[in-house]
This record gives C-alpha cells, sequence and structure tokens, in this order.
C-alpha cells in the first residue's frame, strides 16, 4: 500500500511516499528555518504562508522520486494536530483535496504519533509493545506504545519542553535558531561539570519532567557574564545543559520501561538527534538489559515519511478520516479528534 503524506505542523514542510507503514520511496522536506531566525523564533503567520507555497511543489517531488503516478497511490495522509493551527490546516485541507480527487481515502495523523513510527521506517523488527521517550520541541513524554495506535502518556514535562530548553538557552549563547543541533555541536569539548546547573525533581508522578528550571540557571549564567564581563565558556554551559536535560531523560525512560514491564525502550523527536542523550540511552540501556532503537538524525526531525508509517497503522486500525476532518493545535497523543 503506498501512502502519500503530508507533514506541516510547525516550520517544515514536508511530503514523503511510504509503503506498507515501513519502507520509504521518496521523503523530501523542506525547512523554514533560516526565514524564522531572523525573528529568533517560528513566526506562525509566515510559517503557514511557506506551506501554502511549497505544499503542491513538494507532493509532485515525492511521487517523481518515489517514482510512481498518482494512480499508484493508494491513501493520501497528513499530520492534524498537534501544531500551529494555521500551518497544520495547510497540509490537512491539500491532503484531504488530494484524497478527494483521486477518489482515495484520507488518514489523519497525530504528530507525535508520527514521531515515535519513524523507529517502524529504521528497524524492520520493530513492533509494540515498546517503551517510547519522545522529545521534541514541543512535547517532553513518556509513552507506552501498547500497540501501533493505542498509547499511554506515564510521564511529561511540566512546563518547558526539552527542545524549547534547549532553543531558549541557545538563543541566548546566540546561537541562533533553532539552536539544539548547534548546542550539541557547541558542547563537543567543554567542561560539563564547570557550572552548576540543576537537576529538578517535581512533586507527585516521579516521571514527570520540568526544564524551565534548568532553562532559567542557564540565563542568569550567560546574563551574569555578561554584564560583569567575565568571560563565558559556552562550550562548558553547553555540555553542562546537556547533561542536565539528560540526567532528567534517561533515567525516568528506564525507570518507565521497567515499571510498564517493557524490555524495548526507543527513542524519537527531533531531540533524540542530541549525542550526549544518545549516549547516555545506549549506556543505560546495556546496563538494564533494554534493547534501544534510535532513528538515524534524518528521521528524529520533523518529516513526512513518519507521518506515511504511522498513517499505515491507523488505517489498518480503521481511522480514515471524513472530509470533516478538522485540525487541532493541542491533542493527547492517546485520543483521537474527528
Ligand atoms: O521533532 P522536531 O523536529 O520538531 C517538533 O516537533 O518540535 O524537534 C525540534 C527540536 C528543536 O527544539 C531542536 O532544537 C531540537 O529538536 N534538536 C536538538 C538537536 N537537534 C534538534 N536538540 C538537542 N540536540 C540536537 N542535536
Ligand atoms: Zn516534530
Amino acid at each position: 500500500m503506498n501512502i502519500l503524506a503530508i507533514e506541516s505542523s510547525c516550520d517544515e514542510t514536508a511530503a514523503a511516499v511510504v509503503r506498507d507503514g515501513r519502507i520509504i520511496l521518496s521523503d523530501v522536506v523542506l525547512s523554514q528555518a533560516d526565514m524564522h531566525a531572523l525573528y529568533g523564533g517560528v513566526v506562525p503567520e509566515i510559517a503557514s504562508r511557506r506551506h501554502i507555497e511549497a505544499v503542491a511543489s513538494l507532493c509532485d517531488r515525492a511521487l517523481e522520486d518515489a517514482k510512481i503516478k498518482k494512480s499508484d497511490i493508494d491513501a493520501v495522509a497528513a499530520t492534524y494536530a498537534p501544531g500551529l493551527i494555521g500551518a497544520l490546516l495547510v497540509g490537512l485541507n491539500f491532503g484531504k483535496a488530494a484524497a478527494f480527487s483521486l477518489e482515495k481515502p484520507f488518514v489523519a495523523v497525530h504528530h507525535m504519533r508520527g514521531h515515535i513510527a519513524a523507529n517502524y521506517l529504521s528497524f524492520p523488527e520493530l513492533k509494540p509493545p515498546f517503551l517510547c521517550l519522545l522529545i521534541s520541541g514541543g512535547h517532553s513524554l513518556l509513552v507506552d506504545v501498547r500497540g501501533y495506535t493505542e498509547f499511554h502518556v506515564m510521564g511529561s514535562t511540566r512546563d518547558d519542553a526539552a527542545g524549547e530548553a534547549f532553543d531558549k538557552a541557545a538563543r541566548a549563547l546566540g546561537l541562533g535558531y533553532p539552536g539544539g543541533a548547534a548546542m550539541d555541536a557547541l558542547s563537543k569539548g567543554g567542561d560539563e561539570a564547570k557550572y552548576a546547573l540543576p537537576r529538578a525533581k517535581v512533586e507527585g508522578n516521579d516521571l514527570d519532567m520540568s526544564f524551565s528550571g534548568l532553562k532559567t540557571a542557564a540565563l542568569n549564567i550567560i546574563n551574569r557574564a555578561n554584564q560583569t564581563g567575565e568571560e563565558l565558556d559556552k562550550a562548558s554551559l553547553a555540555a553542562g545543559f546537556a547533561a542536565a536535560v539528560s540526567d532528567a531523560l534517561v533515567p525516568r525512560a528506564v525507570m518507565a520501561a521497567k515499571r510498564a514491564g517493557r524490555t524495548v525502550l526507543c527513542a524519537a523527536g527531533g531531540v533524540a538527534a542530541n549525542s550526549r542523550i544518545r549516549r547516555d540511552l545506549t549506556g543505560a540501556c546495556v546496563q538494564n538489559d533494554l534493547k534501544l532503537y534510535i532513528p538515524p538524525l534524518k528521521l528524529c526531525g520533523d518529516n513526512a515519511a513518519m507521518i506515511g508509517a504511522q498513517a499505515y497503522y491507523e488505517f489498518l486500525a480503521g481511522n480514515t478520516a471524513a472530509m470533516e476532518q478538522n485540525a487541532c493545535a493541542t491533542l493527547d497523543i492517546s485520543q483521537r479528534r474527528l
């Protein structure tokens, strides 16, 4: 089954063709990051406009790269939640129109379910159940993936997402937007113990996380250096920051896997590209007898192939959408909204 998939929830316009949820026939991503970098973050109106300009030609390109004709498409899928509402509507409406005109089913996909499905594209043997550490610019979640379309959230951030914290610290360090990857590169060679950074514990659910205190601590160190003229060791601050984020995520992911009785741990989302987190996950999984899967860097960030992968399993579960399907800015991963 060939699915044409579209992703437009934030600042990447993407289209892909995926076969049977597992094989990428094509995968094209057009990032708008350069445009938004001028403003230090995503400007929703600009994002929507850019998606409109790009979506049709990207879909043509995805079909061309996949070497298939429109008549070879068996279903069309698009991200419908969560994300910037105007941005989501562009991909969703284009997807619905394409499905309608091709007389094929339409599948609406939750963006974070898509991130998890990036693992199915990378690891043919992987099947639920497993525990997923799902870390992106907008979300930090520990999800028990009980089935391809059945999710249970065991822990989440109480404030900033991990990626958001990286981006805010990176901006204060003058690294531009989005700054997670630049922070990662900068941290190489830094001394992670040089600056004292907090590891927050939250009341209640011990699998919940908090990153706002860490972000504030980093901003205070940067501001103090700016005010006193003391030289800031940016590499050490970046290394300490990554260590603190990883210390919040990795032990909780292992704890969640054990509590859920899972022997497989997956990571997903843009922040799963972080080298420190990948290294710590690898060590923790060896120590705790967990099998670890992390997608290659290209499939950690936003793309449409992951949407096509999840769409296949939504389709098999009977989760097709009507032409009335709307977009939602926020939606729990365990829910569907029609
Ligand atoms: O999943 P994603 O592409 O988009 C969302 O759904 O949000 O994640 C983007 C986030 C950004 O915050 C970006 O700075 C972060 O992932 N990121 C990283 C790295 N690469 C991307 N954070 C830390 N280290 C990285 N290597
Ligand atoms: Zn994403």
